[in-house]
């Protein structure tokens, strides 16, 4: 973080009197008013609900420009990482700076292996759970979990602990979600394929039989792997801020991990997926691609609060260079498996043909983000509706502890204590019940 060379000057129409506050400069991107000074010195917080203007941190982690539509881990753009390096090649990106090379990926995906078996025990916690309950709902209670199935790297503290724990958490999430899955079926769960790619072995524990061989379709491993590299990181959205948030009071990594499971369940952020895939069936189930004016209608309708789920973003205003991508996939997927007819694709692209003409979509620089082709990749591959969070949960763990340890190793990281403007009652006796 850089001094810039101008400063800001805030005054106050009642004569109080000015303050400077100092500028900084980041690598790209806009500059920040250092504001840590200003109650300290004129009594007064700033008002941000919904962080539109607020820079809750410095990170070195990812860089998106949304007015252009880009995207880069690293510095490195989206598109390269996506068509040249794995998901394993992208987690040591996102939580040591550098890409591998071909010894330090063997030896990083070796170490990742080793723990992709969870303790035993964990099963006997999982049978707590209702068959039918949502896979989110038992995600977060299995990464919560954790915390006490491995003591030993619960200290956010410790660099080692939180080493071990980033490790542990990338290797076991492929197993928990699996496992949820098999467990609302009532299969057995399958153990980790150590010599698959970390995208193959998830296909096999979600998927394989213990009676038969599995055989991982190439094109199916690929579209998983780039939906994981996707997913990987995205700055400070509310799950990652979640993440930081939790992890700022010192609990372990294991728990604050857990609460962005938690915040990414919600259908405004990682629950869109879902949403965009029930939308998508409700329409079909009641008209199909004849309904999509009816339906965008009410989209558009000021007293209804019907969103077009797997439209928009609060920070790409241009495009999702992550959609352009998954889109992409999303042919290859279909065209593999023989459902370029699907009748639920097709839905999609008309409700995307027309939202792209339509002037309220224009206007207000909505389009279509990475859920609303991950959804109709996921479905077509196998995954069920209600598991797609848990996917992209997985894929997005990386992002969330490297985004915490960078938190922890950051020497200006304390507490996240954010304050309010009050507009309560003022202090009031307490009267006798029988005066209330
Ligand atoms: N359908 C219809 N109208 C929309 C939509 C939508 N999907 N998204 C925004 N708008 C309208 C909104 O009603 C508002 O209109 P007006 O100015 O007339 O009041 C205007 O566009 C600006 O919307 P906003 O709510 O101020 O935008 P935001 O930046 O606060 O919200 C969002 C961003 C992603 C929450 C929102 O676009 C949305 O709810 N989209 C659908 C859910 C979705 O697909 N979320 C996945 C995001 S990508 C995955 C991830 O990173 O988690």
């Amino acid at each position: 973080m850089k001094l810039a060379d101008n400063k800001a000057t805030l005054s106050f129409s009642n004569g109080s009197p000015s303050i400077e506050l100092p500028v900084y400069q980041g690598t790209v991107g806009p500059d920040v008013v250092d504001i840590r000074k200003l109650y300290g010195q004129t009594g007064m917080f700033t008002y941000d609900p919904g962080f539109l203007s607020t820079a809750s941190c410095q990170s070195a982690i990812t860089y998106i420009d949304g007015d252009k539509g880009e995207l880069q881990y690293r510095g490195y753009p989206i598109e390269q990482l996506a068509t040249n390096c794995d998901f394993l090649e992208t987690c040591h990106l996102l939580l040591y700076g550098n890409l591998p090379d071909a010894a330090a990926k063997a030896q990083f995906s070796k170490r990742v292996t080793q723990h992709t078996m969870v303790n035993e025990q964990m099963q006997f916690f999982m049978r707590g759970f209702r068959r039918d309950a949502h896979p989110m709902a038992i995600l977060t209670g299995l990464v919560g979990a954790l915390s006490a199935f491995y003591h030993d790297s619960t200290d956010i503290n410790n660099p080692e602990h939180r080493d071990v724990a980033a490790i542990r958490l990338i290797a076991k999430m492929p197993t928990l979600v699996a496992m949820a899955y098999r467990y609302s079926l009532g299969l057995p769960y399958m153990y980790p394929r150590n010599s698959l790619s970390y995208a193959g072995n998830f296909m096999h524990m979600m998927f394989a039989s213990p009676c038969e061989d599995y055989v991982v379709n190439p094109v199916i491993e690929r579209a998983l792997d780039r939906i994981f590299v996707l997913h990987a990181d995205h700055e400070q959205n509310a799950s990652t801020s979640t993440v930081r948030l939790c992890g700022s009071s010192g609990t372990n990594p294991f728990a604050a991990i857990a609460a962005g499971v938690a915040c990414l369940w919600g259908p405004a952020h990682g629950g869109a997926n879902e949403a965009c895939l029930n939308m998508l069936d409700e329409i079909q189930r009641t008209g199909g691609v004849a309904k999509v004016g009816q339906f965008m209608e009410q989209v558009k309708d000021k007293n209804s609060t019907v969103k077009l789920m797997g439209f928009g973003h609060r920070v790409y205003k241009n495009y999702d260079p992550r959609a352009k991508l998954m889109q992409e996939t999303c042919k290859e997927v279909l065209a593999a498996l023989g459902l370029e007819n699907d009748p639920l694709f097709k839905l999609a692209m008309a409700l995307e043909k027309i939202a792209l003409e339509d002037d309220y979509f224009v206007q207000r620089k909505l389009y279509p983000n990475v859920d609303f082709y991950s959804g109709i990749v996921q479905r077509a591959i196998g995954v069920p509706v209600n598991m797609f969070t848990g996917v992209f949960a997985l894929a997005r763990t990386v992002g969330w502890i490297a985004q915490l340890n960078e938190m922890i190793g950051d020497p200006e990281y304390k507490i996240g204590r954010p304050r309010q403007l009050f507009t309560g009652a003022a202090r009031r006796d307490v009267l006798p019940i029988a005066k209330r």
